[in-house]
């Protein structure tokens, strides 16, 4: 079956399985590998992308259910000399290590920001944990969104 989505801003169309995944669809047709695989059982969260506007992690949704829908992944949302003020914000409070778990941090992230919500450490260590992190113990992470957020980091 044909599925056409909007990645990113542009429109691309593939071949898919009826059980296609739709991180499978967005890392191996379309080579967006900023979108990792950490479990594929909906629990790390390192697969998060947005699937028209709100963050899902793209290992528990099929291909096909993404048919004419609108999804941004890491690579849409800046670029070297341009980072979104997420990244950035990752980037000066040194929010990484091994960078695994960043995509699906920000894409999760933004979901949090966009909320309008009044952010504190308890209400992003909440909002974020579904997805995890190995290396950095999440203080970090904290951080680089509320610093993001404009809140008091
Ligand atoms: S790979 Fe999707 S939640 Fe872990
Ligand atoms: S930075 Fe390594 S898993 Fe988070």
């Amino acid at each position: 079956m044909k599925v056409s989505i909007t990645v990113n801003g542009a429109p691309r169309e593939a071949e898919v399985a009826p059980n296609t995944l739709l991180v499978e669809l967005l890392r191996g047709s379309f080579g967006l590998t900023g979108t990792h695989v950490g479990c594929d059982t909906s629990q790390c969260g390192a697969c998060t992308v947005r699937l028209d506007g709100k963050a899902v992690k793209s290992c528990t949704v099929l291909a096909a259910q993404a048919e004419g829908c609108e999804v941004t992944t890491i690579e849409g949302l800046g670029a070297p000399g341009a980072l979104h003020p997420l990244q950035a914000a990752f980037q000066e409070t040194h929010a990484l290590q091994c960078g695994f778990c960043t995509p699906g941090m920000i894409m999760g992230a933004l979901d949090l920001i966009e909320s309008g919500e009044r952010l504190d450490e308890a209400s992003v260590r909440a909002g974020l944990d579904g997805n995890y992190c190995r290396c950095t113990g999440y203080h970090n992470i904290v951080r680089a969104v509320l610093l993001a957020a404009g809140a008091n980091a």
